[in-house]
């Protein structure tokens, strides 16, 4: 069993150290996570420039709830990035339900501020792609910002290729946004 499907079936974390020296444990999110991390995305939108839901357009108690019965159904990957016993980032994957397309997951990350750019959110991917082979998916998708470049940086650096361009695809206040759409596909990339 690989260091990953075991972490998650015992639910036990890894001890990591970040590049600027700081420790976080990577671990499985727990149904018990539902807030913490309805409450990272909250603070994450309100950034207003990663994400595409627009900030308060969903209710936290709302998303924490979510969030906790995707996490008990136990069919996706949540992974939790945890530091001084905050929740500081998440990766997950969500596992389509379509018959044509239940081979694919679809990736989501998000890294709290203050937390950035010391080597979390790649080693989360790199953790969801461990799984998503473990799970014997076919193809990773994700769609991100194109000024996003740190994000497609790190998706990039995994194996992430760009796949193609959706023009004007989200309306954010009077402008519209393009999207990059990349993917992963775990048999085509022995690296990993
Ligand atoms: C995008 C995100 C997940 C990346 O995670 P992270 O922990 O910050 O990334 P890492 O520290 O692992 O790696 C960042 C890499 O991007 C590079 N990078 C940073 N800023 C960059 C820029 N403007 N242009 C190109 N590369 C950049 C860094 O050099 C680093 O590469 P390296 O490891 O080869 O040195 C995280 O920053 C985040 O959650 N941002 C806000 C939310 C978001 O954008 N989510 C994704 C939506 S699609």
């Amino acid at each position: 069993m690989s260091e990953a499907s075991k972490m998650i079936q015992t639910g036990s974390g890894e001890a990591k150290t970040a590049r600027d020296g700081r420790r976080w444990t990577l671990r499985p999110g727990r149904p018990t996570d539902g807030r913490a991390l309805a409450k990272l995305f909250a603070d994450v939108r309100k950034e207003g420039r990663w994400l595409i839901t627009a900030p308060g357009a969903i209710s936290e108690p709302s998303e924490a709830f979510w969030i906790s019965e995707l996490i008990r159904a136990n069919e996706h990957l949540a992974l939790v990035a945890e530091a001084d016993g905050e929740v500081v980032g998440n990766v997950l994957v969500s596992v389509d339900r379509g018959v044509a397309t239940e081979h694919i997951g679809v990736l989501s990350i998000t890294i709290a501020d203050g937390w950035r750019d010391v080597g979390i959110g790649s080693e989360m991917v790199a953790g969801a792609q461990r799984w998503a082979r473990e799970r014997g998916l076919r193809k990773v998708t994700l769609g991100v910002f194109p000024d996003n470049a740190r994000a497609i940086a790190v998706y990039e650096k995994c194996g992430f290729v760009r796949e193609g361009l959706r023009r004007q695809q989200f309306r954010s206040g009077d402008t519209y946004r393009d999207e990059v759409l990349m993917a992963w596909f775990p048999h085509e990339d022995e690296d990993r």
